[in-house]
């Protein structure tokens, strides 16, 4: 194990670039993760940046249903080592490039040693190829929802204004803050009644953090509660190619104008860097 771990930090020496990798998450499920990172990705792509959107919610994948595509190949199919990673990335709208998640694979630390440092090799291609990589993660504090959460450049945390998904977000922040205290989080208030509901949640979740972990999360946007998004869910597409002037298209582009717009310093990690960190983590589990 441990000459593996030194195996694969060798490989992320050699890389040369690095993307901006946010990984979108929350405490508690049924949030809007999915969509949020799908429509992220393609306002990115509208922006003109190389985008890919890895599908990480393993056990419960559906990156793909979001943006109606029916992808023949996942995850799943390179970790057990019937296809590479370029057979398996397809192309979405707008030139998104979509990694769909793997059934029947949840804990990449159950990969044999020797499939998982193939898998990071053929990664280590795709570092120079994308601006930003976008990961879609389950929700809550299992190990395998954190160990991606913990690898990533960014993190963006996704809350309703319901009471129990904002105590699950602080649950997770906390967490955040305790195993990575230096972690860059971006906290995005979905389904809100108005702009004054999301900015009162955000300054709900700062208070809480800054009284008892001092600390507080960079509140980048809000997205209103929308039925045009929900009939875009059911149509199958993504809300910002099927209804481009909602509002929830609206402030999407706006979200991702902020991510865009600051300044992040990001570790030379990019993707290779980035699995492996997640291979660490669940190593010293
Ligand atoms: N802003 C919104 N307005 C209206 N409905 C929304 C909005 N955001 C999300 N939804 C609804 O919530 C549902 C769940 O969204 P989504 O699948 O993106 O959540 P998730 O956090 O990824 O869920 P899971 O934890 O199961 O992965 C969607 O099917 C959609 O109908
Ligand atoms: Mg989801």
């Amino acid at each position: 194990m441990k000459d593996q771990a030194e195996g694969l930090r060798k490989l992320v020496d050699k890389q040369d670039r690095a993307s901006r990798i946010i990984a979108v998450t929350s405490g508690k499920g049924g949030v809007g993760k999915t969509n949020i990172a799908a429509n992220l990705a393609l306002a990115l792509c509208q922006m003109g940046h190389r985008v890919v959107l890895i599908d990480v919610d393993l056990g419960l994948a559906n990156v793909d249903i979001v943006l109606g595509m029916t992808p023949t190949f996942d995850l799943g199919h390179v970790f057990r080592g019937e296809k590479t990673l370029r057979e398996v990335i397809v192309e979405g709208p707008l030139g998104l490039k979509v990694l769909s998640g793997g059934s029947g694979v949840t804990d990449l630390a159950n990969l044999n040693g020797w499939r998982l440092e193939v898998f990071i090799k053929s990664l280590e291609q795709l570092n120079r190829e994308f601006d930003f990589v976008i990961l879609d993660t389950g929700a809550g504090i299992h190990r395998s929802v954190l160990s991606f959460v913990l690898a990533a450049t960014e993190i963006l945390v996704v809350t309703t204004p319901e009471p129990t998904a904002i105590t699950d977000a602080y649950g997770l922040l906390k967490v955040i803050h305790q195993r990575s205290p230096h972690a860059k989080v971006h906290l995005v208030v979905n389904m809100a009644k108005s702009p004054n509901e999301a900015e009162a949640v955000a300054d709900k979740l700062n208070s809480v953090l800054l009284e008892y972990v001092k600390w507080e999360v960079d509140y980048i946007g809000y997205i209103l509660q929308e039925s045009q998004l929900a009939k875009a869910v059911s149509d199958q597409q993504p809300v910002l190619l099927a209804f481009p002037s909602a509002m929830s298209s609206r402030s999407l582009k706006r979200i991702a104008g902020v991510l865009t717009g600051e300044k992040v310093q990001v570790a030379p990690l990019g993707i290779t860097g980035f699995f492996s960190k997640v291979y660490d983590f669940l190593s010293m589990q």
